[in-house]
């Protein structure tokens, strides 16, 4: 039996803690947005947020997205842990990446907020605040579920 198996629970184990808490940046950087884009520029209501963005962003969401990916590398690295004959995995990876890509639209926009050059209204933060939603049930679905 090789390592990877025999410690496949636990890596599994790791792979959700980690997911957990990047989704929980994915889900809650955008209201911080909603809420900063409320706020006067150069205020200390301002100054906070910009605080609280960088430290959700640089404590917290990247070093789980790096550990997400760390994890379920090796999962999918298990001997005979994936069939990948099945579709499944291939329309989760897709999803992973929309997630990343919007991990890195998230961190640009932070950017903005933290530069003072946010020119959009609080609505466009409200709407990119469902799409983690909307990616993380579809990527339950598949991985539970295997429905192809
Ligand atoms: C590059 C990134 C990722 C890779 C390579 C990856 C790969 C894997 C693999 C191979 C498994 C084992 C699947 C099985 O045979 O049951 C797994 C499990 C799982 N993954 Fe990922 N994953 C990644 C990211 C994510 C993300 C972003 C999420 C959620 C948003 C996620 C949620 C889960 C869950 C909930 C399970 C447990 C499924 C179960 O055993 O019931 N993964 N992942």
């Amino acid at each position: 039996m090789s390592a990877l198996t025999a410690l496949y629970p636990w890596i599994k184990t790791l792979h959700i803690l980690s997911v957990i808490a990047w989704m929980a940046g994915l889900l809650y950087l955008p209201r911080l947005f909603v809420y900063h884009a409320g706020a006067a520029p150069g205020s200390e209501t301002a100054a906070t947020f910009t605080v609280m963005e960088r430290r959700l962003l640089h404590a917290i969401m990247n070093p789980a997205m790096i550990a997400s990916y760390g994890f379920g590398i090796l999962l999918a690295a298990t001997p005979g842990a994936v069939d990948w004959r099945a579709g499944w995995i291939y329309a989760k990876l897709a999803l992973v990446a929309a997630l990343t890509l919007m991990h890195h639209l998230f961190a640009r926009w932070r950017r903005d907020f933290a530069a003072g050059r946010n020119a959009r209204p609080a609505r466009v933060y409200r709407i990119a605040n469902e799409v983690p939603t909307l990616l993380l049930i579809l990527i339950v679905v598949l991985v539970v579920v295997k429905p192809f």
